[in-house]
């Protein structure tokens, strides 16, 4: 697989994003000193970032998952999210950190976080590697940001174009969608 020829430019190189990843792992091992702490990561796209910021954080903690889809007729998103996976430990009186890999317009954050709190955690914080700079529906209160970067489509290091490029090192810009459909269904 090239990469690099369905690819505009790089937004985020690897080495920008351990650099920055480090850094939240810092602040949370800082943050999180003496309490139970839950890193609850959003599938799919989460699962890099939290992979790398789990291995750098410095305190014991534990790992789950949750899911969210959008119902949708497939170009649009209907406004509605579904709870497709639940973690499977239970939160209650845990600090979680919510780990997602992007904000965009919030509704999955906001659709998870309604249901993280229904779960009782001890406190609830989110962490994000992307967030969008637009204005958005729905505003969370975001406590570790990785980096804001121009509303653009981007794919790589979990982010995904049609399920694929999520396994990328780096952020990027794909090529206009139409060149690209042809590229990728070459292979
Ligand atoms: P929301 O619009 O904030 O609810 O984002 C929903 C989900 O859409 C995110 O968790 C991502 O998985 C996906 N998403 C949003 N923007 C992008 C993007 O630029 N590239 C790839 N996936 C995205």
């Amino acid at each position: 697989m090239n990469d690099r020829h369905v690819m505009e430019k790089v937004l985020l190189s690897e080495e920008e994003i351990q650099k920055r990843v480090g850094e939240l792992a810092q602040e949370i091992s800082r943050d999180y000193v003496g309490r139970e702490l839950v890193l609850l990561g959003a599938l799919k796209g989460a699962i890099m970032f939290l992979a790398d910021l789990s291995r750098s954080i410095t305190l014991h903690h534990s790992l789950d998952f949750v899911g969210a889809s959008s119902y949708g007729d497939g170009t649009e998103s209907s406004g509605e999210v579904k709870i497709t996976k639940e973690a499977a430990l239970d939160l209650k009186g845990k600090h979680v950190i919510l780990v997602e890999d992007i904000y965009d317009t919030g509704l999955t954050m906001e659709a998870l976080t309604q249901h993280i709190r229904s779960l009782q955690p001890a406190s609830l914080e989110i962490c994000v590697l992307l967030v969008k700079d637009h204005p958005r529906q729905f505003e969370l209160p975001i406590r570790y940001a990785g980096f804001h970067i121009p509303d653009l489509f981007v794919v790589g290091y979990g982010l995904d174009y049609a399920q694929r490029l999520r396994n990328l090192r780096y952020v990027g810009v794909l090529r206009p969608a139409a060149e690209l459909e042809a590229e990728m269904g070459e292979e």
